[in-house]
């Protein structure tokens, strides 16, 4: 493995690209704030920050579950622990003194997670208000405080936080605020002078692994004894570009930098709407686009999105590249069409001259880092009223992602009106074949995928679309 910094200290000459960092640290460096728990990415309690030298040469650093973080992914990074940000004076930081002075501290499990997420908002946050500040902390849980303190605690944050430069500029403000030690002055040059690790092709006996929020959270016993290729730092596989018809996005791009775009945000403002209920922050800066496709998950949010949106795929492999309809990607059951030796490079959406609308809708049982039960999104090409084009999508309703094909082509050529919308939704209904699961009866799936599509038409459809609608509350199966 390549070099990495851990705290204050470069780390040179491991061998355990495997392991996870929650373990390492732990076990061999005695690093214990970072908890052990869930370790499913649910809780927080292990959270760390992982550091990136950005063009313009500053480090960006990103909250990330140590406990779904292989070794290697830290080659080149800076990984900062609870302890690496104690101050040497013994007194607290700001952030740890308002969790104390708002007594939101009980028996300190989560406390860790908490410092590091609250830090994590005061290097990165956009807006210092209090629903930034609760997104900021969405993937912590505590179990004996509750949360109104630490929402104090948040809220004595807030004056700190707004007085702040743009987070590119923000290194030495938090450093004389006690918010960092001095020790990260100069962590840019450091990570600079150390050996980059050498991007190795996508070999068909290695496992890719892009955030690993997936793999790591789900099997890792599994990837013990694998070969990794490490794709989220690879330059050409990330970012984000559009011309006047298209707008490609690199696979290993990951969510946090989809919402933090410009250019999404104006180009496809639609996107926002899954951004901001995917996960949380540290699920966030890791999970990769490219990982929600390929995974393949019934109910990948990102995949909804862009089947709806007519997204084309870009695969790349030994006989060189090709293009696929993301529809056709999706072969059935956590299977798609890559062969051995083929990895994802991106996505390419259309932007269509005419006005395209698009709503997104997932029940989940936790609003925060919670994956959905059934998701659903609808976009539609409207003249006066009138539906030209239309693609329906939905998760968690059969084997894989997909467009509900006849809907979809029924709804072309409709009046957007109540009749049609509540005609749709009872189509999409048949035309659905979920079945039971820890996350519901097949039957209460049916119905609520029925509503989904309403709340699309509520959103999309003029003022009092719902009016006639027969009432017909949800009930019957969600599993404990
Ligand atoms: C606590 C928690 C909350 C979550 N919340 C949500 C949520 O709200 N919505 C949601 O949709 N998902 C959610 N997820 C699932 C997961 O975060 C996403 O599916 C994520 O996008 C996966 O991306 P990744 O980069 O982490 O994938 P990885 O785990 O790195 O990879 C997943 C799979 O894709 C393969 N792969 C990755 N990139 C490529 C590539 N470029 N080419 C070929 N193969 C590739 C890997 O080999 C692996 O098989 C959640 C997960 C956790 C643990
Ligand atoms: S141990 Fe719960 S998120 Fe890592
Ligand atoms: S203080 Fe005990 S879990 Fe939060």
């Amino acid at each position: 493995m390549q070099p990495f910094r851990l705290n204050d200290e470069d780390v040179c000459g491991l061998h355990q690209p495997t392991r996870l960092v929650l373990d390492w640290l732990r076990e061999e460096r005695g690093l214990t704030a970072a908890k052990d728990a869930c370790r499913e990415g649910e809780c927080g309690a292990c959270a760390v920050l992982l550091g990136t030298r950005e063009p313009g040469d500053w480090v960006r650093y990103r909250l990330v579950n140590a406990c779904l973080l292989p070794m290697q992914a830290l080659e080149g990074h800076h990984l900062v622990t609870l302890e690496g940000l104690n101050r040497a004076d013994g007194q607290l930081t700001p952030v740890q003194q308002a969790l104390v002075d708002e007594g939101a501290i009980q028996c300190g499990f989560c406390t860790p997670g908490l410092v590091m997420a609250l830090t994590h908002w005061l290097l990165n946050g956009r807006r210092f208000d209090r629903t930034e500040g609760l997104a900021a902390i969405g993937g912590n849980l505590c179990r004996c405080t509750g949360y109104q303190a630490i929402k104090r605690a948040l809220t004595r944050l807030q004056p700190l936080g707004s007085a702040l430069p743009p987070p590119h500029a923000r290194l030495g403000a938090l450093i004389a605020a006690g918010v960092l030690p001095a020790s990260f002055i100069g962590v840019g040059e450091r990570l600079a002078s150390l050996p980059t690790p050498t991007p190795s092709a996508p070999r068909a006996d290695a496992l890719l692994v892009a955030g690993g929020t997936d793999l790591f959270a789900q099997a890792r016993a599994r990837h013990s004894r694998q070969l990794l290729v490490m794709l989220a730092d690879r330059p050409e596989l990330r970012g984000i570009q559009a011309s006047a018809e298209h707008c490609h996005i690199g696979a290993a791009t990951t969510v946090e930098e989809l919402l933090e775009s410009d250019l999404l945000a104006a180009r496809v403002p639609h996107l926002h709407q899954v951004l901001e209920r995917f996960g949380a922050a540290p699920v966030r800066g890791r999970a990769t686009l490219g990982g929600n496709l390929v995974n393949a998950s019934p109910i990948g949010d990102l995949s909804v999105c862009l089947l709806a949106l007519d997204a084309q795929v870009r695969i790349k492999g030994p006989r060189g590249t090709r293009h696929l309809p993301l529809a056709r990607f999706f072969l059935g059951d956590k299977r798609v069409d890559l062969h051995p030796g083929e990895w994802l490079t991106g996505v390419t959406l259309g932007l269509a001259p005419g006005p395209t609308h698009l709503h997104f809708e997932k029940v989940a049982h936790r609003e925060h880092l919670d994956v959905a039960a059934v998701n659903s999104a609808l976009a539609l090409e409207l003249n006066d009223g009138t539906i030209g084009r239309a693609r329906l999508s939905a998760g968690g309703v059969g084997p894989a992602p997909r467009v509900l094909v006849a809907t979809s082509d029924w709804l072309a050529g409709r009046t957007l009106n109540g009749a049609t919308a509540w005609s749709a939704a009872c189509r999409a209904q048949q035309e659905a074949e979920p079945i039971d699961d820890v996350r519901g009866s097949a039957a209460y799936k049916r119905r609520l995928l029925r509503q989904l599509v309403l709340a699309h038409f509520q959103a999309l459809g003029p003022d009092g679309i719902s009016a006639h609608w027969p009432l017909t509350p949800v009930t019957g199966g969600m599993a404990p």
